[in-house]
């Protein structure tokens, strides 16, 4: 017994859970998804699956991205981006939903299935169901040799290493890493990016590690001034507008995967279809509203939440003051390229599920009743 407790311990690596070890490692990570792959000096991104199978995404009607739980969150923001970098239409499904609703699929389509595991049922079924119908399928997975990296015709592994704690974290951002340069690689193959706008996307995203490394040093006043307030909460909401609305989800599904509180993620515009009648004093609304993309937007819509007395906590840039002196709290990142953001603005969302789950002293890597990887329907 107290051997197995030191085994796990160590493999801790001195965190107190695996998944804040995890997204502690995610600057790294990060680092070892776009290693051997973006070369900034060269101006070039190459990926052997995507080079080798270039002609079939050039020639897509339309991509079609399949996935479930925080994998589908990285494929929704994957849609942005490569319809932004390389102008390919591109649409997300869940896999479960794909595999049972007769879709429409033709060998002009190029799919992307996105999983950690690569085990995942739903998923795999959709796969198949994918290539009977002529699709070329290109896998995203993080398990080597996993049956989703067998039953795909071509991949890109993410390069997260082993991740245990149940609720993702790492495997999300390293996943949009991938994402992200395929929508590099294929605007530069299909000349939808100037030359210029290529060349500095490169350059950025190899500065995001040491920019997820300074949003890391948040996590203490996170956990100060930010969970131990909002511990006991019921409810919460997440928004967010373009490139973030797909992390207002992420953030809404890791808080209630580890916290048990209930919490709903939607494009920020989209509020007042709804979610809106439930802001009063006791609502804490979490908005991701960096300065790029739809800042205005977002600021107007913190203003309709705050005349009706719900709590703000604003994911802002650095050196911002419009949100700021709106918001009753705010964590300030460091400044990005607009498509880059997610990679950043997930990271206190994360650190805020986490700080919260533990102070209200759930079992933050094995949360009940999930499941690591889903291999049965
Ligand atoms: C489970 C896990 C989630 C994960 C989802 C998809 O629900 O708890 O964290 O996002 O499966 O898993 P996959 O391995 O396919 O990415």
């Amino acid at each position: 017994q107290e051997l197995q407790m030191n085994l796990e311990q160590i493999e801790k690596g001195g965190y107190d859970h695996f998944m804040l070890k995890e997204i502690y490692e995610q600057p790294s990570v990060i680092k070892d998804t776009y290693r051997g792959r973006l070369h900034v000096n060269n101006g070039i991104i190459q990926m052997a699956g995507i080079e080798d199978n270039l002609e079939k995404f050039l020639n897509a009607e339309r991509i079609l991205i399949i996935a479930c739980g925080t994998s589908w969150h990285a494929g929704l923001v994957a849609e942005y981006i490569i319809e932004e970098f390389a102008r390919i239409s591109v649409e997300v499904e869940y896999a479960s939903e794909f595999r049972y609703r007769n879709p429409i699929i033709t060998n002009k389509d190029v799919v992307i299935a996105i999983s950690q595991s690569g085990e995942t049922a739903d998923t795999l079924a959709a796969i198949k169901l994918a290539k009977e119908n002529g699709a070329f399928v290109f896998g995203v997975c993080n398990v080597v040799g996993s049956s989703i990296s067998r039953e795909t015709h071509a991949g890109a592994y993410t390069h997260a290493g082993p991740e245990i704690g149940v609720a993702s974290t790492k495997a999300f951002t390293t996943q949009i890493t991938v994402l992200t340069m395929i929508a590099l690689r294929l605007a530069k193959a299909k000349g939808t990016m100037s030359n210029t706008e290529f060349h500095t996307h490169l350059q950025e995203l190899e500065l995001i590690p040491e920019k997820v490394t300074e949003t890391l040093a948040l996590s203490e006043v996170i956990a100060k001034e930010i969970a131990a307030i909002y511990k006991e909460v019921p409810n919460c909401l997440y928004l967010g507008r373009g490139y973030n609305f797909p992390v207002a989800l992420e953030g809404a599904l890791k808080l209630k995967e580890i916290s048990y509180i209930h919490a709903e993620g939607y494009p920020a515009a989209e509020m007042k279809h709804g979610p809106i009648a439930l802001i009063d004093e006791k609502m804490p609304v979490v908005v991701i509203a960096p300065k790029q993309g739809h800042y205005d937007k977002v600021v107007s819509n913190i203003q309709e939440i705050k005349s009706r007395s719900g709590k703000i906590i604003a994911v802002v840039s650095k050196g911002d003051t419009q949100v700021k002196a709106l918001a009753d709290h705010f964590i300030e990142i460091p400044e990005t390229l607009d498509a880059f953001t997610p990679l950043l603005t997930t990271i206190p969302l994360q650190l805020l599920s986490y700080h919260i789950a533990v102070m209200r002293g759930c079992n933050v890597d094995q949360p009940r009743n999930l499941a690591k990887s889903v291999t049965v329907e």
